[in-house]
């Protein structure tokens, strides 16, 4: 079987305590390498909770937060496929206008304009960030540019803030499907 690198981004959402364990490990079980980049909140917390550095033993990659230095090299491979998730609404918001003002917006906006490397974003919000005004422009413009977006009611149905189900968990599965059926 054929290794392919998987670029997963991390940003600062409920979720993003289980990617290890539900998103990752599963990954590498179906044949991906995984090479984990974060958002610097989303660091933070991993970093707080010990699980930053699980991802780097499960991974045997490190996890990317802050910018390399210029005279330092990237320790992640070349990547075949990006997973932003779980993507926050400031992160889907900052990467649809181009923003690259950490490590994770200036991986995945660089691979917006790479041809032939698919882009898989989950959007972990609630009903009120889909309604701020600029949402729907937001996402039209990360659909115009081909980024797969796993958007409504069979992906992820919106609730009102704190207003979920307890318990309510990402649709881990599908989500790994979709990486499998976007980059062949
Ligand atoms: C406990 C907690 C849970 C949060 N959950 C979400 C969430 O599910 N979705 C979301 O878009 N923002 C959520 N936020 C807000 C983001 O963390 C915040 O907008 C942050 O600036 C996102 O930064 P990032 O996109 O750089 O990771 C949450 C914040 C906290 C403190």
């Amino acid at each position: 079987m054929t290794t392919h690198a998987l670029g997963l981004i991390g940003s600062a959402t409920d979720g993003l305590e289980n990617i290890r364990t539900s998103l990752i490990e599963p990954a590498i079980a179906r044949g991906w390498r995984v090479a984990v980049t974060l958002t610097p909140t989303a660091g933070t917390w991993l970093e707080d909770t010990g699980e930053l550095a699980r991802i780097e033993d499960a991974t045997g990659l490190p996890c990317r937060v802050a910018p390399r230095m210029p005279r330092e090299t990237s320790p992640h491979p070349p990547i075949d496929c990006f997973l932003v998730c779980p993507a926050s609404a400031n992160t889907v918001a900052k990467l649809a206008l181009g923003l690259a003002d950490n490590q994770a917006l200036t991986t995945v906006c660089e691979a917006i304009g790479t041809q032939g490397v698919p882009i898989v974003v989950f959007p972990r919000i609630n009903a009120a960030h889909a309604r701020q005004p600029a949402w729907d422009a937001h996402i039209s413009a990360l659909e115009r540019a081909g980024v797969h977006l796993l958007t409504g009611d069979e992906y992820w149905p919106l609730h009102e803030p704190r207003g979920a189900p307890a318990g309510k968990d990402l649709p881990w599965t599908r989500i790994l499907d979709t990486l499998e059926e976007v980059s062949g």
